[in-house]
């Protein structure tokens, strides 16, 4: 498959989305949007493939979404060709996503990173949600997830007075998994979505659900959901796989059923 704004690969069974719209800092506009979710969709329904990354280049990740494109909207035109639905589409890609990012993730790129299960930073990496300066605030859950992750103080500086945060703080706060040299940080992500990718995918599969469902319900609905999570598992062959495999200190080897 041939893509107008991204470029996709698979090595081993990671498959990998890059933003490729260098000239404008990785905007995001409608095609690159439908494009990444076209191609995760399709790594998902793949089973040779057990976990994605997204990406941009060394300079932007992703500069926010599309200005130009988004200048002359309406509420009506927004509502009728919702582009904001996207990020909620990448929400529901079921396998691991992983966010490696290098230099600004702005606006509608932050939030798409925080979408993700995961991010790999370089050291150069800018995380800001700058909607301010537009007159506008963040649309695609900005408000929500920079909260969840750094706090309310801070978020309130990042959403308020558009302050970047750098990879270091990124990771202080959460944000964040690993800080890894610039000329490193795709190689990095995909070592750690190769591991994921080797585990046993069903269960890589609903612990992602399970987790995300923290940010979905109560305490006790979380709780009385990952029970049931937890139950289904031992249904599968993977299940049976890997209790044998400890037990007669053996590698398992996973079947995804
Ligand atoms: N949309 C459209 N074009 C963008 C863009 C964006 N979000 N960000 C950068 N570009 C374009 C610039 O217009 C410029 O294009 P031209 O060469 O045709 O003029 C090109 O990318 C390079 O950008 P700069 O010259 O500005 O590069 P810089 O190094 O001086 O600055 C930057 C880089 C700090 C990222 C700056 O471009 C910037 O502030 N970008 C906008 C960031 C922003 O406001 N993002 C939020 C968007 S709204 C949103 O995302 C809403 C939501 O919640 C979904």
């Amino acid at each position: 498959m041939s893509y107008e704004y991204i470029l996709t690969r698979a090595d081993g069974r990671v498959g990998i989305v890059q933003f490729n719209r260098p000239k404008a800092m990785n905007a995001l506009n409608r095609g690159v949007m439908s494009e990444m979710i076209e191609a995760l969709t399709a790594f998902d329904g793949d089973d040779g493939i057990g976990c994605m990354i997204v990406t941009g280049n060394e300079r932007a990740f992703a500069a926010g979404a599309d200005i130009k494109e988004m200048a002359n909207a309406t509420p009506a035109s927004m509502l009728d060709n919702p582009f904001i639905d996207y990020w909620d589409k990448l929400r529901r890609i079921s396998k691991p996503v992983i966010a490696a990012v290098s230099g600004f993730a702005l606006g509608g790129g932050c939030e798409l990173a925080m979408t993700c299960d995961m991010i790999v930073a370089s050291e150069t990496a800018r995380f800001g949600q700058p909607e301010i300066n537009l007159g506008i605030i963040p649309g695609a859950g900005g408000t929500q997830r920079m909260t969840l992750a750094v706090g309310k103080a801070l978020a309130m500086e990042i959403v308020l007075n558009g302050r970047f945060l750098t990879a270091d703080e990124a990771q202080h706060h959460g944000l964040v998994n690993r800080v890894v040299p610039a000329e490193v940080y795709l190689e990095e992500a995909i070592k750690l979505a190769q591991e994921i990718a080797a585990r046993a995918p069903v269960a890589i599969r609903l612990a992602k659900e399970a987790i995300n469902a923290m940010y979905e319900m109560p305490l006790s609905a979380g709780l009385a959901h990952e029970r049931r999570l937890f139950y289904m598992l031992f249904s599968t062959e993977d299940q049976s796989e890997g209790m044998d495999a400890f037990i007669n200190k053996r590698k398992a080897n996973w079947k995804g059923k």
